[in-house]
């Protein structure tokens, strides 16, 4: 290839990463995500990190092994909600209870259901049979 189609090629190349670098990092967010972390969700967020649930419990199944991943506890069958609210104001033997107050707990709620919305995890069905050994079930 002569030196002058390199150099053409070359500057298309870079001209084209340009433009496309400037649409990757001016884009917004969604709106629809937007709206879904509403500023009680948004104090949530931040109440999760300062009392370290992530130490744990797993969202969008990334964080702690502890406890369970809390990505869908909202919309998990015989989960939801109330049961979700129970728990984080009674804890468990193995989960402290962290003495949030009622206001608290909403954010939190309003935080775990924007993660809700937002992900599944996990991605794939399994279980775990006594041994240790794992089913996929599709
Ligand atoms: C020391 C580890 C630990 C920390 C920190 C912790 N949890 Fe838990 N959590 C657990 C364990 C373990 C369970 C499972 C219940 C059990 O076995 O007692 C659980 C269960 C839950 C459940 C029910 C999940 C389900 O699918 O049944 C929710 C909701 C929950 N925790 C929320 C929270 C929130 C919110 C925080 C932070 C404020 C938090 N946890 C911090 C250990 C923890």
């Amino acid at each position: 290839m002569p030196l002058i189609a390199k150099q053409i090629y070359f500057g298309f190349l870079f001209i084209t990463f340009c433009i496309y670098s400037f649409f990757v990092y001016t884009s917004d967010t969604p709106s629809d995500a937007k709206e879904l972390m509403t500023t009680d969700a948004q104090a949530g967020k931040v109440i999760y990190q300062q009392n370290n649930c992530f130490s744990c419990h797993q969202l969008y199944g990334l964080g702690g092994y502890m406890g369970p991943d809390l990505t869908n506890v909202i919309s998990a069958p015989g989960k939801g909600e109330i049961y979700t609210k129970a728990l984080i104001m009674s804890g468990t033997q193995k989960m402290p209870n962290f003495h949030l107050n009622e206001q608290e707990i909403n954010s939190l709620i309003a935080y775990l259901k924007y993660v809700d919305k937002t992900g599944v995890s996990p991605t794939i069905k399994y279980s775990i049979n006594s041994d240790g050994s794992v089913n996929y079930n599709q």
